[in-house]
């Protein structure tokens, strides 16, 4: 089995958590390389439900490693709380779970900070999910940020956070946010530290040995293309590459070593948080909501939904090298008479095959539709693509055409069986 980068293709909640499980099988070690508990991947195993925040989701495998790279921001206490509510579930930790010496870990000022910029940006907010990641990243760019390596060690620990709260809490004066107070800090963090500590690990030697044994590898991208803070839909992206690019620098993994990059979307669009999505249809967001389906993992926000966008797929493709794409989600259009696919946008009397990266088009840019009969079968008993409805064929053979890749896996529902391979 090869060394495999996963990538949401669009705004995130692509249902990656779910093609992760699938993949995991074929796994021996797991890795998080970017975001941090801003992602949420939701796996179901029989009836029971797990959300991960930040723990790679091949911990619910016996036996599979899994790390949190370096290019991750933890959230000590998030992470803390994750643990124990896995050992909760009966699910192991210990000689499984590694974290990377040199991520950063995202302290209780980010999160206020993040509270505090986005309301300063009234209208113009980005719609965060205020968990501190944005300001994490910041100080991590600016080289004042804490280490893992630093949290773990007390004295350490202790001075730059003395250093930091002293900083922040000028900030918050100037604002009227209460201060804060180092000993209740420090006392709460520093638990966290100690329960964190055996955890801590050189990874990318621990990733290297590994491939000199050959293991198989899997990179988890949280969040998806358009919320790259390189590529994405800027300023409304996340702070991270969450691009397949960003597998290697957060893990410290070479890319001459990856052998296949695979992307997840829906079979329709969903994006939470502000920021121009073409295709975005009251109609079809009406229905899933209706149908309870299509709120947000993390915040339990309603995401904004619409018709697949196969403009924005086709770029995904291109910026990550999607050889495969995994479709989730596909009986979320059972009931449609008709379903319609982003092709290209119009604006200024130009067309546009590739998202444009100037905001200020994109923003005005209008999706051109093919329509195409729907279905109107419950899909999700299906195992295979020749018994799925003809029509149903016919619109993933379009949106695999109009994507310029290949359509490996099809999800038609949440559970780890409800799935085929084409
Ligand atoms: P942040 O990552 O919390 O700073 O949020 C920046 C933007 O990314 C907001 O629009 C969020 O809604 C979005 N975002 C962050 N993480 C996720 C995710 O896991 N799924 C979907 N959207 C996300």
């Amino acid at each position: 089995m090869a060394n495999i980068v996963l990538v949401g293709a669009q705004w995130g909640d692509e249902g990656k958590g779910k093609i992760i499980d699938v993949l995991t099988e074929k796994s021996d070690i797991i890795v998080r390389t970017q975001g941090g508990n801003n992602a949420g991947h939701t796996v179901f195993i029989g009836t029971t439900k797990y959300v991960l925040h930040l723990v790679p989701s091949g911990i619910l495998h016996k036996s599979k490693i899994c790390i949190i790279g370096n290019g991750v921001v933890v959230d000590p206490i998030g992470l803390v709380k994750e643990i124990e509510g896995l050992l909760s579930m009966n699910v192991q930790v210990a000689g499984q779970l590694f974290i990377s010496q040199t991520a950063h870990v995202v302290m209780p000022w980010h999160k206020e900070l993040d509270a505090l910029k986005e309301s300063k940006k009234g209208s113009n907010k980005i719609g965060t999910t205020k968990n501190g990641i944005g300001p994490a990243y910041s100080e991590k760019a600016d080289r004042t940020g804490i280490r893992v390596i630093d949290f773990i060690h007390p004295e350490r620990f202790k001075t730059l956070l003395k250093n930091k709260i002293e900083e922040h809490n000028e900030t918050f004066a100037a604002n009227g946010i209460p201060t804060m107070d180092f000993d209740e800090i420090y006392n709460l963090y520093s638990k966290a530290a100690e329960k964190l500590k055996p955890l801590v690990a050189d990874t990318v030697t621990l990733l290297h040995e590994a491939w000199k044994q050959n293991k198989s590898i899997l990179f988890e991208g949280a969040q998806g293309t358009f919320l790259d803070i390189d590529h994405g839909t800027y300023p409304f992206v996340t702070s991270s590459n969450t691009t397949s690019g960003g597998a290697c620098t957060g893990s410290g993994f070479p890319p001459n070593r990856i052998d296949k990059v695979v992307g997840v979307a829906k079979a329709y669009s969903t994006r939470v948080g502000s920021g121009p999505m073409p295709s975005e249809n009251e109609e079809i967001s009406n229905h899933l909501h209706g149908l309870g389906r299509e709120f947000g993992a993390t915040t339990g926000r309603p995401r904004r939904c619409g018709w697949h966008d196969a403009v924005a797929t086709r770029t995904a493709v291109m910026l990550n090298g999607i050889d495969e794409l995994a479709l989730t989600n596909l009986d979320g259009l059972d009931t449609f008479d008709t379903v319609k696919l982003c092709v290209a946008y119009e604006c200024d009397g130009i067309q546009y095959r590739y998202v444009p990266s100037d905001i200020t088009v994109l923003e005005r840019c209008k999706p051109v539709y093919k329509e195409l009969p729907g279905w109107k079968t419950p899909t999700t008993a299906i195992r295979s693509w020749d018994d799925l409805p003809e029509n149903a064929r016919n619109y993933l053979k379009n949106l695999e055409k109009e994507s310029e890749t290949h359509l490996s896996i099809i999800s038609v529902g949440p559970a780890r069986d409800e799935t085929f391979s084409v």
